[in-house]
């Protein structure tokens, strides 16, 4: 059964382009991380398996650099959208920009550098901010910790809640993102028919049916398409 499309409400879907020019790295442009790391070795349940430690390193390093960043022209335009509007935030970045640059409501699908959690069945998970995780660091129930982030082949946190979001939704913008992962990159097929799309990226493969693809930097497209919807409310 598909939601009421609510005419005051927002849905932004952002990816890792979206804190490049925070100085954050992507993942599959040439300078991104899975062409300096193997996402096999450093972000999967074999990976862990084999050498914690890398992982573990791997992650260190993301959070303190993430620790670091700070939210650019974009994510402060996306939160300003709030004044005027209904705003969820359904991010794959596993940074805390959004927030940072004052969104209320983000989503996180793919998990935070910010938490870490136990490894047991139901693990308990834990705000550590910027600091390390190191092996023998133990969660209370006794088992090893590790970084609260979706590794290829675990289940992406809140996609049922993000569907329904994105579906009732009378404008969907998406950026920062080569929707390449999935289930994540599926939302782009439940925005509605009548629903207002836009997708800002540098390069997109095929742009979702229905979206409008505004090519370029995230901190020059955004804030028009932000000034754009904030104007139809005065
Ligand atoms: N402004 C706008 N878009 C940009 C910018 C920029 N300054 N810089 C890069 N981009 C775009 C690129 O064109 C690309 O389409 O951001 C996108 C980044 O794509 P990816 O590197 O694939 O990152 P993302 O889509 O976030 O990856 C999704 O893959 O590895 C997993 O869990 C990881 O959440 C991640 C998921």
């Amino acid at each position: 059964m598909k939601p009421e499309i609510q005419p005051n409400k927002i849905v932004v879907l952002s990816g890792s382009g979206l804190s490049a020019e925070s100085g954050l790295p992507t993942f599959r442009d040439s300078n991104g991380l899975w062409n300096e790391f193997s996402w096999q070795e450093v972000a999967s349940p074999e990976g862990w398996k084999a050498r914690p430690e890398a992982v573990l390193a791997f992650y260190n390093e993301r959070r303190a650099k993430a620790s670091q960043a700070l939210p650019n022209a974009a994510h402060e335009a996306i939160a300003a959208l709030e004044a005027a509007y209904d705003v969820v935030v359904l991010t794959q970045n596993v940074d805390e920009l959004h927030e940072l640059a004052g969104s209320t409501k983000v989503v996180h699908l793919h998990g935070q550098l910010s938490y870490a959690r136990g490894t047991s069945d139901s693990p308990k998970r834990y705000c550590i901010g910027s600091a390390p995780i190191v092996l023998g660091q133990l969660c209370e129930d006794g088992t090893q910790l590790r970084p609260d982030i979706v590794w290829f082949g675990e289940d992406v946190q809140h996609i049922e809640d993000a569907r329904q979001h994105v579906a009732s939704a009378a404008k969907v913008l998406v950026v920062g993102t080569s929707l390449s992962v999935y289930p994540t990159a599926s939302l782009v097929k439940v925005a509605r028919g009548r629903a207002e799309k836009i997708l800002n990226c540098l390069y997109i493969g095929k742009v979702p049916y229905g979206f409008n693809f505004l090519r370029g930097n995230a901190t020059t497209v955004i804030p028009t398409v932000v000034e754009k919807w904030l104007s139809q409310t005065r």
